[in-house]
C-alpha cells in the first residue's frame, strides 16, 4: 500500500508540474500576446477619385439638404481662414488670391485682371463653373483637386465646416445660384439627429415633393417582377 502511495505522490507531483507549465504558458500568452492589425500604417488621404465608388468613398454633401440648414455665422468664422488672401465684398480688390464675390456658381478663373495659375486655367476648360461640388472638392484640398494651383492653402477636411463656409460664400453675391432639390442618392449617413426642419428650410416645397417621390417609387421597385434578361 505504501508503495502505491509513493507512486501516487510522484505521479501527482509530475502532473502538478505539467499543469503549472501549461498555466504559465497560457497566462504569459495572454499577457504578451499582440495581434497584428489587419492593415499596417496610417490612412492619410481621402481617395483621389470616386470612380467605381466603394462604401469607403464618402458621398459628396447633399446640397439640397445641408445648405438650407447651414450655419451662416459658423461659415463666416470659417471664412476667416481665407481673408489673408481674399476679399469677398462686391468690387473688392484682388489680393494674393482673387476677389470671391459671387464665386458660388461663378466662372472658374473668371476674375479679369487676376493672374491665375496655368493649372487653374486649364482646369477651367473641363470644369468652367464653381458648382457646389467643385468648390467643395477645391476647398477640401486645393492642390489635390487642381494640381499645381497657386492657392497655397492646406484645405478644410471637416465637411460641416465646408458646408457652412460654402453657404456663407453663396450669401456673398451668389444668392441667385439655386440650391438643388435634395438628392436621394446622397443622403448623409444617419449619424446625427439633425434632421432638416421643413419650417426652417426655404426650399421646403422642394423637400416635400422629393420625399414623396421616394415614398412612391420605393415599394414599386421592391415588388417589380424581374425583367427577363434577353
Ligand atoms: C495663402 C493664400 C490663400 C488662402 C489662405 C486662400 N486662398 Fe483661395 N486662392 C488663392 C490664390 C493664389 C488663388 C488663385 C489660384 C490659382 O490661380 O491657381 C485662389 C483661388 C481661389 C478660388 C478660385 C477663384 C476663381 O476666381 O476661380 C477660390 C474659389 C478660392 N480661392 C477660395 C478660397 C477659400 C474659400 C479660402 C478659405 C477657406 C481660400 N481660398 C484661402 C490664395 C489663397
Amino acid at each position: 500500500m505504501s508503495g502505491d502511495l509513493k507512486w501516487n505522490k510522484i505521479f501527482g507531483a509530475g502532473l502538478a508540474t505539467v499543469f503549472t507549465i501549461l498555466v504559465v504558458n497560457e497566462v504569459s500568452g495572454l499577457v504578451f500576446h499582440t495581434s497584428k492589425p489587419e492593415k499596417m500604417g496610417y490612412f492619410i488621404d481621402v481617395p483621389e477619385e470616386e470612380a467605381g465608388a466603394g462604401a469607403s468613398v464618402e458621398l459628396p454633401p447633399d446640397w439640397g439638404t445641408v445648405l438650407p440648414i447651414a450655419d451662416l455665422a459658423a461659415g463666416e468664422r470659417a471664412y476667416a481662414r481665407c481673408v489673408a488672401c481674399h476679399t469677398i465684398n462686391a468690387g473688392g480688390a484682388d489680393g494674393i488670391g482673387p476677389n470671391l464675390y459671387g464665386i458660388v456658381g461663378g466662372g472658374v478663373g473668371n476674375n479679369a485682371g487676376f493672374d491665375y495659375s496655368p493649372a487653374l486655367r486649364e482646369h477651367a476648360g473641363s470644369a468652367p463653373v464653381w458648382t457646389y461640388d467643385e468648390l467643395d472638392l477645391f476647398i477640401t484640398a486645393p492642390n489635390r483637386h487642381i494640381r499645381g494651383t497657386r492657392m497655397s492653402f492646406a484645405g478644410i477636411r471637416n465637411t460641416e465646416e465646408r458646408v457652412n463656409l460654402i453657404a456663407y460664400l453663396r450669401q456673398q453675391g451668389s444668392g441667385g445660384y439655386p440650391i438643388p432639390a435634395p438628392d436621394p442618392a446622397r443622403q448623409p449617413q444617419p449619424e446625427g439627429e439633425a434632421e432638416p426642419d421643413p419650417a426652417v428650410a426655404p426650399g421646403s416645397d422642394v423637400d416635400q415633393t422629393a420625399s414623396e417621390g421616394i415614398a412612391e417609387t420605393a415599394p414599386e421597385q421592391a415588388t417589380a417582377p424581374a425583367q427577363p434578361t434577353q
